[in-house]
Protein backbone atom coordinates (compact mmCIF):
# COMPACT_ATOMS: atom_id res chain seq x y z
CA UNK A 1 0.00 0.00 0.00
CA UNK A 2 2.00 3.09 1.47
CA UNK A 3 5.83 2.39 0.30
CA UNK A 4 7.72 3.27 3.64
CA UNK A 5 11.25 4.55 4.84
CA UNK A 6 11.61 3.21 8.22
CA UNK A 7 13.64 5.46 9.88
CA UNK A 8 16.08 4.54 13.60
CA UNK A 9 13.46 5.00 16.06
CA UNK A 10 13.56 6.74 19.78
CA UNK A 11 9.69 6.87 19.93
CA UNK A 12 8.48 4.34 22.75
CA UNK A 13 6.64 1.40 21.46
CA UNK A 14 7.51 2.34 17.67
CA UNK A 15 10.07 -0.06 15.64
CA UNK A 16 10.96 2.74 13.17
CA UNK A 17 9.48 6.28 12.66
CA UNK A 18 7.31 6.11 9.02
CA UNK A 19 7.67 8.05 6.26
CA UNK A 20 5.65 7.88 3.34
CA UNK A 21 7.54 10.89 1.14
CA UNK A 22 8.45 11.42 -1.66
CA UNK A 23 5.22 9.03 -2.44
CA UNK A 24 3.16 11.56 -0.29
CA UNK A 25 3.29 13.70 2.26
CA UNK A 26 3.65 13.20 6.11
CA UNK A 27 1.38 16.28 6.38
CA UNK A 28 -1.66 15.46 5.12
CA UNK A 29 -4.21 13.04 6.01
CA UNK A 30 -5.49 11.84 2.91
CA UNK A 31 -3.93 10.84 0.00
CA UNK A 32 -5.59 8.93 -3.24
CA UNK A 33 -5.77 5.44 -1.38
CA UNK A 34 -8.49 6.88 0.72
CA UNK A 35 -10.38 7.05 -2.34
CA UNK A 36 -10.89 3.40 -2.80
CA UNK A 37 -12.81 3.37 0.72
CA UNK A 38 -16.67 4.65 0.31
CA UNK A 39 -18.56 4.17 3.57
CA UNK A 40 -21.70 5.32 4.95
CA UNK A 41 -20.89 6.65 8.16
CA UNK A 42 -17.55 8.06 8.84
CA UNK A 43 -17.52 5.76 12.42
CA UNK A 44 -19.85 3.00 11.52
CA UNK A 45 -21.71 0.46 13.87
CA UNK A 46 -19.28 -2.16 13.73
CA UNK A 47 -16.30 0.19 15.07
CA UNK A 48 -19.06 1.20 17.93
CA UNK A 49 -19.60 -2.40 18.81
CA UNK A 50 -15.80 -3.09 18.62
CA UNK A 51 -15.16 0.02 20.48
CA UNK A 52 -17.64 -1.07 23.35
CA UNK A 53 -16.65 -4.61 23.42
CA UNK A 54 -12.78 -3.38 24.24
CA UNK A 55 -13.96 -0.84 26.26
CA UNK A 56 -16.00 -2.89 28.50
CA UNK A 57 -13.25 -5.16 29.30
CA UNK A 58 -11.57 -2.38 31.56
CA UNK A 59 -14.50 -0.29 32.15
CA UNK A 60 -14.22 -0.89 36.03
CA UNK A 61 -11.04 0.07 36.43
CA UNK A 62 -10.63 2.00 34.48
CA UNK A 63 -10.26 5.81 35.63
CA UNK A 64 -9.37 7.98 33.11
CA UNK A 65 -9.57 7.97 29.25
CA UNK A 66 -8.17 10.15 26.78
CA UNK A 67 -9.74 10.68 23.27
CA UNK A 68 -8.16 12.96 20.64
CA UNK A 69 -10.69 14.44 18.21
CA UNK A 70 -14.02 14.41 19.97
CA UNK A 71 -17.58 14.34 18.96
CA UNK A 72 -17.68 15.23 15.59
CA UNK A 73 -21.01 13.22 14.80
CA UNK A 74 -23.86 12.70 17.06
CA UNK A 75 -23.55 10.87 20.60
CA UNK A 76 -25.39 7.93 18.61
CA UNK A 77 -22.61 7.58 15.80
CA UNK A 78 -19.38 9.05 17.23
CA UNK A 79 -16.83 7.17 19.87
CA UNK A 80 -17.00 9.66 21.88
CA UNK A 81 -20.93 9.09 22.89
CA UNK A 82 -19.55 5.71 23.44
CA UNK A 83 -17.06 6.52 26.55
CA UNK A 84 -19.69 8.89 27.55
CA UNK A 85 -22.21 6.62 27.96
CA UNK A 86 -20.92 3.89 29.17
CA UNK A 87 -18.35 5.05 30.95
CA UNK A 88 -18.36 5.12 35.62
CA UNK A 89 -19.34 8.36 36.55
CA UNK A 90 -16.11 8.48 38.46
CA UNK A 91 -14.20 7.40 36.02
CA UNK A 92 -12.48 10.70 34.05
CA UNK A 93 -12.81 11.59 30.31
CA UNK A 94 -10.40 13.91 28.76
CA UNK A 95 -11.28 15.17 25.36
CA UNK A 96 -8.79 16.98 22.94
CA UNK A 97 -9.62 18.75 20.11
CA UNK A 98 -8.85 21.84 17.94
CA UNK A 99 -12.95 22.77 17.89
CA UNK A 100 -14.79 23.50 21.26
CA UNK A 101 -16.27 20.92 22.65
CA UNK A 102 -16.89 22.44 25.91
CA UNK A 103 -20.99 21.89 25.36
CA UNK A 104 -19.69 18.11 27.06
CA UNK A 105 -17.34 19.25 30.00
CA UNK A 106 -19.48 18.34 32.99
CA UNK A 107 -17.52 18.40 36.57
CA UNK A 108 -19.96 16.17 38.19
CA UNK A 109 -19.62 13.86 35.74
CA UNK A 110 -15.87 13.86 35.33
CA UNK A 111 -16.12 14.98 31.73
CA UNK A 112 -13.57 17.26 30.77
CA UNK A 113 -12.46 19.16 27.25
CA UNK A 114 -9.21 20.93 26.19
CA UNK A 115 -9.65 23.01 22.95
CA UNK A 116 -6.09 22.52 21.70
CA UNK A 117 -3.95 20.77 18.84
CA UNK A 118 -3.21 16.83 20.60
CA UNK A 119 0.37 17.89 19.81
CA UNK A 120 0.20 19.90 23.03
CA UNK A 121 0.25 17.14 25.32
CA UNK A 122 1.50 18.86 27.87
CA UNK A 123 -1.77 20.50 28.40
CA UNK A 124 -3.35 16.72 28.95
CA UNK A 125 -0.87 15.97 31.40
CA UNK A 126 -1.17 19.09 33.33
CA UNK A 127 -4.87 18.59 33.54
CA UNK A 128 -3.89 14.60 34.31
CA UNK A 129 -1.93 16.03 37.20
CA UNK A 130 -4.51 18.57 39.01
CA UNK A 131 -7.01 15.43 38.80
CA UNK A 132 -4.66 13.50 40.63
CA UNK A 133 -4.24 10.78 37.84
CA UNK A 134 -0.89 9.71 36.83
CA UNK A 135 -1.70 7.15 33.64
CA UNK A 136 -4.25 6.66 31.24
CA UNK A 137 -6.43 3.76 31.15
CA UNK A 138 -8.35 4.18 27.60
CA UNK A 139 -6.34 6.28 25.00
CA UNK A 140 -8.36 6.53 21.81
CA UNK A 141 -6.68 8.58 18.93
CA UNK A 142 -8.81 9.72 16.10
CA UNK A 143 -7.55 13.26 15.22
CA UNK A 144 -6.06 14.33 12.29
CA UNK A 145 -4.54 11.40 10.34
CA UNK A 146 -1.52 12.36 8.97
CA UNK A 147 1.79 10.62 9.73
CA UNK A 148 3.68 13.44 11.96
CA UNK A 149 0.31 14.20 13.56
CA UNK A 150 -0.48 10.18 14.39
CA UNK A 151 3.46 10.24 15.83
CA UNK A 152 2.13 13.02 18.12
CA UNK A 153 -0.39 11.37 19.20
CA UNK A 154 0.81 7.86 19.72
CA UNK A 155 3.45 9.74 22.33
CA UNK A 156 0.78 9.78 24.72
CA UNK A 157 1.26 5.76 24.84
CA UNK A 158 3.68 5.96 27.18
CA UNK A 159 1.30 7.06 29.60
CA UNK A 160 -0.73 4.29 29.32
CA UNK A 161 -0.98 1.69 31.93
CA UNK A 162 -0.14 -1.56 32.20
CA UNK A 163 -3.92 -2.96 31.59
CA UNK A 164 -4.66 -0.16 29.43
CA UNK A 165 -6.01 0.12 25.77
CA UNK A 166 -5.10 2.07 22.60
CA UNK A 167 -7.81 2.35 19.78
CA UNK A 168 -7.16 3.96 16.55
CA UNK A 169 -9.76 4.38 14.41
CA UNK A 170 -8.93 5.16 10.10
CA UNK A 171 -6.40 2.12 10.20
CA UNK A 172 -7.35 0.73 6.79
CA UNK A 173 -6.34 3.78 4.77
CA UNK A 174 -5.39 7.23 5.84
CA UNK A 175 -1.72 7.70 6.27
CA UNK A 176 -0.64 8.24 9.90
CA UNK A 177 -2.72 5.45 11.33
CA UNK A 178 -2.12 3.02 8.76
CA UNK A 179 1.59 3.35 8.77
CA UNK A 180 1.90 3.79 12.94
CA UNK A 181 0.35 0.98 13.24
CA UNK A 182 2.43 -1.23 11.00
CA UNK A 183 5.16 0.36 13.18
CA UNK A 184 3.95 -0.92 16.75
CA UNK A 185 6.52 -3.03 18.20
CA UNK A 186 5.13 -6.90 18.67
CA UNK A 187 7.41 -7.75 21.34
CA UNK A 188 5.88 -4.98 23.58
CA UNK A 189 1.87 -4.65 22.09
CA UNK A 190 -0.82 -6.88 20.83
CA UNK A 191 -2.36 -5.32 17.82
CA UNK A 192 -5.45 -6.10 16.17
CA UNK A 193 -7.41 -4.93 13.24
CA UNK A 194 -11.25 -4.68 13.08
CA UNK A 195 -13.55 -3.62 10.38
CA UNK A 196 -11.56 -4.31 7.42
CA UNK A 197 -12.58 -4.11 3.95
CA UNK A 198 -13.52 -1.41 1.70
CA UNK A 199 -16.62 0.02 3.11
CA UNK A 200 -15.74 1.02 6.66
CA UNK A 201 -12.16 3.22 7.46
CA UNK A 202 -11.35 0.46 10.04
CA UNK A 203 -10.14 0.49 14.13
CA UNK A 204 -7.18 -1.16 15.88
CA UNK A 205 -6.74 -2.00 19.15
CA UNK A 206 -3.40 -2.34 20.88
CA UNK A 207 -2.84 -3.77 24.72
CA UNK A 208 0.83 -4.22 26.15
CA UNK A 209 1.98 -7.70 26.73
CA UNK A 210 2.09 -9.13 29.94
CA UNK A 211 5.14 -8.72 31.46
CA UNK A 212 5.63 -12.43 33.24
CA UNK A 213 9.46 -12.03 33.98
CA UNK A 214 9.59 -10.73 37.22
CA UNK A 215 7.64 -14.01 38.34
CA UNK A 216 10.42 -15.98 37.31
C1 LIG B 1 -12.75 12.19 12.40
S1 LIG B 1 -13.27 13.32 13.66
C2 LIG B 1 -13.53 12.16 14.95
C3 LIG B 1 -14.20 12.67 16.17
C4 LIG B 1 -14.74 11.61 17.13
N1 LIG B 1 -13.82 10.53 17.40
C5 LIG B 1 -16.06 11.08 16.62
O1 LIG B 1 -16.24 9.86 16.51
O2 LIG B 1 -16.95 11.89 16.34
C6 LIG B 1 -11.73 14.09 13.95
C7 LIG B 1 -11.71 15.17 15.00
O3 LIG B 1 -10.36 15.56 15.21
C8 LIG B 1 -10.25 16.94 15.37
N2 LIG B 1 -8.90 17.35 15.01
C9 LIG B 1 -8.38 17.58 13.79
N3 LIG B 1 -7.09 17.92 13.87
C10 LIG B 1 -6.76 17.88 15.20
C11 LIG B 1 -5.57 18.14 15.93
N4 LIG B 1 -4.46 18.49 15.32
N5 LIG B 1 -5.61 18.01 17.27
C12 LIG B 1 -6.76 17.67 17.91
N6 LIG B 1 -7.91 17.41 17.26
C13 LIG B 1 -7.92 17.52 15.93
C14 LIG B 1 -11.35 17.50 14.47
O4 LIG B 1 -11.74 18.79 14.90
C15 LIG B 1 -12.45 16.46 14.61
O5 LIG B 1 -13.37 16.79 15.64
Amino acid sequence: MYQVTRNNSDMYGLKYIPSIEPQFSNVHDWTNLCEGIKVQREFSDANREELLKQFLKIRDKCKCIVEIGVARNAPDESSTGIFLDNKLTETVYIGIDIESKTFLNSVADNIYTIQADSKYKNKVIKLMKELNLDSIDFLFIDGFHSVLQVLFDWSYAEFVSPFGIIGMHDTNAHPGPYTIFDAIDEKIFTKTKYCLGNNDWGISFIEKKVDNSKDR
